[in-house]
């Protein structure tokens, strides 16, 4: 399974990738926003920032919401650099500019998925990505990551290209989950990230080494 950081901050980047297991980012307006990111030129300024911080695929989100509209701002996105993938809202419009962009060679992310009907159509219009959220799902007591398993079943049915991106992941059993039911990529927070680091016999058993190891060598 391929990691993600769903973030707009440079450390946190730099941080992830420096641990040598990141795969990608992804961003939203609102994490762009959080960074106190704004203005078009800042914005796409960043964005090559994070390209150049990191390899891998970074997902940059189109704004506009008409099909002319997501067109022209996610040929701009494209061009900026070779590891943008342009995230794509799904909506009519935006199920329309993913085959658009399909048929051109450009990657895409097709973000805001709650459903399978939606990870299907995201699939047929030959999205790159599909970004099931399932943290906002969890939210409001619906089974995210039986979303992810639906739509792992659904996709090796008819050996759907789109690869299933668990997104609005929280913390490190979604992580685990997720690789348990298959999904090709995560994108959560550096923390569910980090947070596989963690057992409390690594640190009994660290601090035991040493200290023996110590006592021969003083
Ligand atoms: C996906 O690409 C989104 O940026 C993200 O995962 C949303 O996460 P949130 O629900 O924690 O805001």
């Amino acid at each position: 399974m391929k990691f993600f950081i769903d973030t707009a901050n440079l450390d946190q980047i730099k941080e992830a990738e420096a641990l040598g297991v990141l795969d990608g980012v992804t961003t939203n307006p609102s994490l762009m926003a959080k960074e106190g990111i704004t203005g078009r030129n800042n914005i796409l300024k960043h964005y090559v920032d994070i390209c150049n911080s990191v390899e891998g695929d970074v997902s940059a989100e189109v704004i506009a919401t008409d099909f002319e509209g997501i067109i022209k701002e996610g040929e701009e996105l494209a061009e900026l650099h070779e590891q943008i993938v342009v995230k794509v809202p799904m909506i009519k419009d935006g199920v329309k500019a993913l085959k658009y962009f399909s048929d051109k060679g450009i990657r895409t992310n097709c973000t805001l998925v709650f459903s399978v009907g939606q990870a299907i159509l995201a699939a047929k219009a030959g999205a790159t990505y599909v970004s099931p959220f399932i943290g906002r799902l969890d939210d409001i007591s619906t089974d995210g990551l039986q979303l992810i398993a639906d739509i792992r079943q659904i996709y090796d049915n008819y050996a759907f290209e789109t690869q299933i991106l668990a997104a609005s992941v929280r913390h490190t059993m979604h992580v685990i989950d997720c690789a348990k039911i298959g999904a090709d990529v995560m994108t959560g927070p550096l923390s569910s990230i980090t947070g596989l680091l963690n057992h409390p016999l690594t640190d009994i058993g660290l601090e035991k080494f040493l200290a023996d190891y110590n006592k021969g060598n003083s």
